[in-house]
């Protein structure tokens, strides 16, 4: 085989395997640019006597700020950002990702349709056969601090 057929076979291969690794970018890529929202959503709804509830905190400074040390570094036994993302996109450490994942609470058309209640019931209980477990250390307070601050993540 002349050195010329030689280059011209190496070259082929190698365009095969741009183009194969081209695909497979642009295969994985839209998933994670286009995060899914309204997110699907199996979660257990919470009793009746939750779901009226409304955040009896009000809407300030001090009360965000607690939340927001919970929320990235406080709360036990690991912190929210671990599996909600510092944002709260949803999009955690890789090592804690799961199915289902967890919530994006920047998805407005998800989190409109979730009452304070229930937001506050699935912390305090957890999501039943999924990785967002009890928080059974938090106070009610501390619980509706991150309410107020979750929803403020969306906005
Ligand atoms: C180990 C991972 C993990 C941690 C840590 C975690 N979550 Fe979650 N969370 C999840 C997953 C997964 C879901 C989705 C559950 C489902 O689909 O039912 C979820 C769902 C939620 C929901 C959605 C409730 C609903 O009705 O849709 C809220 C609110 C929430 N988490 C708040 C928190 C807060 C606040 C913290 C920190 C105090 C926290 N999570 C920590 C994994 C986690």
């Amino acid at each position: 085989m002349a050195c010329n057929d030689i280059v011209k076979k190496r070259a082929h291969k190698m365009k095969t395997r741009i183009l194969l690794g081209c695909l497979l970018i642009f295969m994985i890529l839209p998933v994670k640019l286009f995060a899914e929202c309204p997110q699907a959503r199996k979660t257990p709804t919470a009793p009746q006597s939750f779901l009226s509830l409304q955040n009896p905190l009000p809407l300030n400074d001090k009360n965000l700020k607690s939340a927001e040390k919970l929320f990235q570094e406080k709360a036990k036994p690991i912190a929210c950002k671990f599996c909600h993302g510092i944002t709260g996109n949803g999009e955690g450490d890789p090592d804690f990702e799961s199915t289902p994942s967890a919530r994006d609470f920047t998805c407005a058309a998800t989190m409109k349709k979730l009452p304070d209640g229930q937001l506050f019931w699935i912390i305090r209980n957890g999501s039943k056969n999924t990785s967002m477990f009890a928080f059974s250390d938090l106070s009610d307070n501390q619980i509706w601090q991150l309410v107020h601050y979750i929803r403020a993540l969306g906005k």
